[in-house]
């Protein structure tokens, strides 16, 4: 349903710093990024939605925030809290973004530009395609 990725830390004495290019440590070409930030209260839930073709890799840069993911079948919350993790998802998962700490900055690099066609903002439309494209799969 998603990955976790570890990037490469280049630390030393002067804090670190995370590089992301495309290549083997990075699943598609960048061709978008955009971040979240004051998302008080905590309470919030952003996103509910899922994407028909777009992949994502998420990180949260500062404080830490809740994902909320849905195949159709599972559900599962994966909590990120370090900028030197990404969390890779692909298209046709539900997602929900919660439980964000004050200082919680999340930045999103997508595999494409934005396009509101490419969302599926319903749960049941999201459930429904879903289930047609597995069932075209075992046709
Ligand atoms: P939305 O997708 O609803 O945010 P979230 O799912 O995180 O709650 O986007 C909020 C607004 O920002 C909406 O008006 C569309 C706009 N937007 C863009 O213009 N470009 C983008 O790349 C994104 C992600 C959103």
């Amino acid at each position: 349903m998603y990955k976790l990725i570890n990037f490469q830390v280049h630390g030393n004495y002067q804090g670190n710093l995370v590089a992301l290019e495309k290549g083997a440590d990075f699943p598609f070409e960048i061709r978008r990024v955009y971040y979240i930030w004051g998302t008080t209260p905590s309470n919030m839930v952003r996103g509910k939605h899922a994407h028909r073709k777009l992949e994502q890799v998420i990180v949260c840069t500062s404080g830490s925030c809740d994902f909320i993911l849905d195949n159709g079948t599972s559900r599962e919350t994966v909590h990120l809290s370090s900028p030197a993790q990404g969390l890779y998802i692909k298209h046709n998962i539900w997602r929900e973004f919660t439980n964000f700490s004050t200082d919680c900055v999340v930045m999103v690099l997508a595999s494409e530009h934005y396009d509101e066609k490419d969302y599926i903002r319903d749960y049941q439309t999201f459930l429904s395609e879903v289930k047609q494209q597995q069932k075209a799969k075992t046709k």
